[in-house]
């Protein structure tokens, strides 16, 4: 068992994963409609990382002889303006992320929670990563057309992303 505080934001935290997933499809979208299905696979990559971090937290909170409570999904943004968005928004949400899971381990420190907090530091690794990922990608499409021939070459490398667990 837990402290009631810490399993409650810890099942927060593994909502927030299911939601981030849900979001990630929604950008797949943006881009499977255009035909860009390089972009499309890199997010639906995405979204299955995502998934993967929930269930991670899932099976945390059972090891920890807590229940899992499934929540009600948020429609996603699905709506956007060009691939920049898509990019800017997809940065927007990690760096969120990162703050929830800082604000986790902060509790977990508060309550001497020590199995929590060496949990929570695969999810430190993964939240630099992942903001990395957003911040490279966005410095190269800077300047550069949606469509043209660099974006084109981009798509064919997001092509080949397959998931990646650990
Ligand atoms: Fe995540
Ligand atoms: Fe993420």
């Amino acid at each position: 068992m837990l402290p009631a505080k810490l399993t409650l934001a810890l099942n927060n935290q593994f909502n927030n994963e299911l939601q981030a997933a849900h979001s990630y499809t929604a950008m797949a979208a943006y881009f499977s409609k255009k035909g860009y299905h390089g972009f499309a696979n890199f997010y639906l990559v995405q979204s299955q990382e995502e998934h993967f971090h929930a269930m991670k937290f899932y099976h945390f909170l059972v090891t920890m002889d807590e229940k899992p409570v499934l929540q009600a999904l948020a429609e996603p943004k699905n709506h956007y303006a060009d691939a920049m968005d898509v990019l800017e928004s997809s940065l927007a949400q990690e760096k969120d992320v990162t703050s929830h899971i800082y604000a986790l381990v902060t509790l977990a420190a508060d309550l001497q929670e020590h199995a929590t907090a060496s949990f929570l530091d695969w999810f430190i690794e993964e939240q630099m990563e992942e903001e990395k990922l957003f911040r490279d990608i966005i410095t190269r499409m800077k300047n550069i057309e949606e469509g043209g021939e660099y974006f084109l070459r981009m798509n064919d490398e997001f092509a080949a992303r397959r998931m990646e667990e650990g």
